[in-house]
């Protein structure tokens, strides 16, 4: 929903800015736009997941500090974060866009997590998952079924998913929070 909100303004930004001649203001909202959504089809445009989510997820998992946690589509690193600076365990954030991939890598950075976060700029279908004990998306059906196949050969066993408003049906669902959160062990 929040790129929804964004798009428009954005939209009505850049609008605005070119009628009253501020060009360079213009460009910059039809870039920010551009940012938002052109990884639409290559798993999802950008939409924060809730910190209240994010926190209902690491309750139920509470990670320990030898869990790997990634994020599939990491956008500005908040489940990395959150997962590593609670519970000290170590996570990867793969993204694709780089103005998020350098939002996440400058808050990784400034909150001194190099040690334990890594942010990878990639395609995460292109990045092997093989580490992962625990991983989360917010992505799409579509983006969701492509990656069955990919977690089926990469995952090990006791692998958690998590993957928030969007199901997957190949694995072992374990645990549903408001109908929204759902939980898969490989
Ligand atoms: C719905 S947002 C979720 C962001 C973040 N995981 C969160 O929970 O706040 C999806 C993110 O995945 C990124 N993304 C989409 N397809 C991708 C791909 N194939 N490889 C890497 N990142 C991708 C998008 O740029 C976007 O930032």
């Amino acid at each position: 929903m929040v790129w929804l909100i964004l798009t428009v303004v954005f939209t009505i930004g850049a609008f605005v800015s070119f009628f009253y001649n501020f060009w360079v203001l213009g460009i910059i909202f039809v870039l920010l736009n551009i940012s938002l959504l052109w990884t639409w089809k290559l798993g999802a445009a950008w939409d924060p997941t809730p910190m209240e989510v994010i926190e209902k997820i690491l309750d139920y998992l509470n990670p320990k500090q030898s869990d790997v946690v990634y994020d599939l589509g990491c956008g500005d690193g908040r489940f990395i974060i959150e997962a590593s600076r609670r519970y000290g365990c170590r996570a990867v954030g793969i993204e694709i866009d780089p103005l998020r991939y350098f939002i996440t890598l400058l808050r990784v950075k400034l909150l001194h997590l190099d040690d334990k976060v890594k942010v990878v700029w990639a395609n995460f279908f292109n990045y092997p998952l093989n580490d992962a004990t625990i991983v989360f998306c917010f992505l799409t059906e579509e983006a969701n079924r492509k990656l069955e196949i990919k977690f089926s050969k990469e995952l090990s066993y006791g692998t958690f998913i998590v993957s928030y408003l969007w199901r997957f049906y190949g694995f072992n669902l374990v645990n549903v929070i408001d109908d929204k959160i759902f939980f898969y062990l490989v």
